[in-house]
């Protein structure tokens, strides 16, 4: 019963790390929670200018959920799937920041593609996708998490529509600020500012 726990608790450590927060100080860009919408993952790294520190975040957010899956799947499949639902769980309330952490996209991304590149292939298209034709961010983001779900359906792994709807709802919630903003029209577009 000692690996579940140490699986999860792996996958949390992992996924805790706040790359934004700790790239954007070390670029002398401050504390990246006091500039644009305050949220520590790249779409707001971007906001401040850095393109290739923006880039290295989204890089680093997907990995370490990938990676937390891909360690501990070398154990065992369930193994990966908690060190993934550990990793997305510490992304977004990490114990560092006193459990305000992300919105999850690009960890969620590195935990789907482990567990099923063609799911995470799928997320990776309806996200791009839809930045191409809307340049939101959060719809992009909000829209490739519910695609997960969907595409595990489809390919039939069912056990995982639970966790996958658990994780879409959690993405959808942490971008409740994103929803007001779209709704009022003030939510920025990428590039924008
Ligand atoms: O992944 C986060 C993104 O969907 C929204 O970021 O900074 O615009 O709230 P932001």
């Amino acid at each position: 019963w000692i690996e579940p726990i140490l699986a999860l608790i792996f996958g949390y450590l992992l996924g805790s790390i706040p790359f934004g927060l700790l790239l954007t100080q070390l670029s002398g860009a401050g504390d990246l929670r006091a500039i644009g919408s305050g949220n520590i993952g790249a779409t707001n790294v971007l906001r401040t200018g850095n393109k290739g520190i923006a880039a290295l975040t989204l890089i680093l957010d997907i990995a370490k959920g990938a990676v937390a899956v891909i360690l501990a799947g070398l154990l065992s499949e369930g193994l990966g799937v908690l060190a993934g639902l550990g990793a997305f769980l510490g992304h977004l309330y990490p114990v560092w920041l006193r459990f305000n952490g992300g919105k999850g996209v690009a960890t969620l991304l590195g935990v789907v593609t482990a567990l099923s590149p063609l799911a995470g292939l799928v997320f990776a298209v309806t996200w791009l996708g839809s930045l191409a034709i809307w340049r939101y961010s959060s719809v992009g983001g909000m829209l490739a998490a519910v695609s997960v779900p969907v595409t595990a359906v489809v390919i039939g792994k069912i056990a995982w529509v639970p966790m996958f709807i658990g994780f879409a709802l959690l993405v959808c919630w942490k971008h409740r600020g994103n929803i007001e903003r779209l709704m009022a029209g003030e939510e920025p577009k990428v590039g924008a500012s």
